[in-house]
């Protein structure tokens, strides 16, 4: 594939961003790709990296059909230069960049020889925008962490909001000590997306401790809808149109947002090339045989993956998740732990009851009491045994913010009949008359 050179000379080191989110299906191809051809309209020196396994990349949504991958090079079959895309306003594109994550099984000599390839190559560029693929597989992760910006794409879909959280916690847990860029994608206007934003950020802060970056909201839009069947991207409207102009804006603050912390010395590359290092010899790994049986907590861990990947494939199923958990606490002798509560308050704070079908709020509601109970028995527990007026619950637990003062909901989620209606069930919370049938 020929490419034009990047336009003129450069000497600093690319800005790096992570386009992200918990899911799949949030918008995080078109967004990646939209900002990437908006600022490479600006005349920016723009790298897109696809790195989304997900049949709807960026190439597609382009209707380019890449015939090599970055998984290639990393084959030895061609250079990094041959498998460049060359996409509108000169915007450039790696197609397969998920292959990346192959240079930590690699030899020394070879991911060397392919990661300063993508190190001399990203240095030509004034941005390199990285389009991650949904969930939480290691290369994901790492996508996020290689990059010194990570933007999570949220919609108002509680899934979405529940899933992006896991997504900071695990970021967390693993030493990620940045702050988290969170756009909101597909709302309904400014309104919405500020509080989408702010059930997000206040779980963030009083779970896990982190605040969270505000990098606005793209609205839910039909023309950017239909830009992805027709396989042109919104950024090549003309920029007076509502959809392309979207994307300036959010161009604008993602430039703001950059210009709060000095850019990095090194690109994405450096952090493969360390990673890599950091890895043991995978060769004698994959020689020595797996075990005949595998150990308990291998085969947890097993089925926690298995776990994972059927929730990916049916992101949108959040009934799905409250079986899985239901009958999770059933194994676990029906104690929950702080983790798995705190996920599913988040989860339950960020649903929008509204449009849920009387079934389904039935369902919710039935957890919901089932949650209660949860917690009724597990401050019983504590209060006997420390029989002491230190708090009942720790902080963790609850969160008061958001959802009001704890005991008086767990009294009342107590006392509701199981076929009271959810608005009457949501007014009493809210101490409000129960005047509507
Ligand atoms: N702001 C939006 N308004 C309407 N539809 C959108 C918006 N953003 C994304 N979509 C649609 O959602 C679908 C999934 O988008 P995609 O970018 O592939 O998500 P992801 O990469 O997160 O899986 C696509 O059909 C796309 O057209
Ligand atoms: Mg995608």
């Amino acid at each position: 594939m020929s490419v034009q050179e990047p336009r003129k000379h450069k000497m600093s080191p690319p800005r790096t961003i992570a386009v992200t989110g918990g899911k799949g299906g949030v918008g995080k191809t078109s967004v990646a790709l939209n900002l990437a051809l908006t600022l490479a309209r600006q005349e920016k020196r723009v790298l897109l990296l696809d790195g989304d396994t997900d049949l709807a990349n960026v190439s597609i949504m382009l209707g380019l059909y890449p015939e090599r991958t970055l998984a290639n090079v990393v084959a030895g079959e061609c250079r990094l230069e041959d498998i460049l895309l060359e996409a509108d306003f000169g915007l450039h594109i790696v197609p397969g960049a998920s292959g990346v994550q192959e240079c930590m099984d690699m030899e020394p000599e070879d991911s060397f020889r392919i990661l300063r390839a993508l190190s001399k190559l990203e240095s030509r560029y004034d941005y390199v925008i990285t389009d991650t693929a949904a969930g939480l597989q290691p290369a994901a992760l790492h996508m996020i962490a290689a990059a010194e910006l990570a933007c999570v794409v949220v919609t108002p879909d509680p899934a979405s909001i529940t899933d992006a959280f896991s997504l900071i916690k695990v970021l967390k847990r693993r030493g990620y000590r940045r702050t988290p860029s969170v756009l909101i994608n597909m709302a309904q206007g400014a309104s919405q997306a500020r509080s989408v934003f702010q059930r997000l950020d206040s779980a963030a802060r009083r779970h896990l401790q982190c605040s969270l970056h505000y990098m606005g909201g793209i609205w839910r839009d039909e023309t950017l809808r239909q830009s992805v069947l027709n396989q042109r991207p919104v950024a090549l409207l003309p920029v007076s149109d509502p959809s392309c102009r979207q994307f300036s804006t959010l161009a604008d603050m993602l430039d703001v947002r950059l210009s709060q912390s000095p850019a990095r010395k090194a690109g994405i590359a450096a952090y493969w090339h360390s990673v890599s290092k950091r890895q043991p010899a995978r060769k004698q790994k994959a020689d020595t045989a797996a075990p005949a049986v595998a150990s308990p907590r291998e085969r947890c861990l097993q089925a926690v993956g298995e776990l994972e990947a059927v929730f990916g494939q049916a992101p949108e199923s959040a009934l799905l998740r409250y079986d899985a958990f239901t009958r999770l606490f059933a194994l676990l002798g029906r104690t929950p732990d702080s983790d798995t509560v705190e996920i599913i308050q988040a989860g339950l704070g960020a649903i929008d009851w509204e449009p849920l079908v009387p079934e389904q709020r039935e369902h919710l509601a039935a957890h919901l009491r089932h949650l209660a109970d949860e917690i009724w028995v597990s401050s019983d527990a504590s209060e006997s045994e420390q029989e002491s007026s230190q708090p009942v619950l720790p902080e963790p637990f609850y969160d008061r913010i958001s959802f009001g003062d704890q005991d008086k909901l767990v009294r009342v989620l107590k006392e509701q009949p199981s076929d009271i209606s959810l608005n009457n069930f949501l007014r009493s919370l809210a101490g409000k008359e129960n005047n509507d049938g």
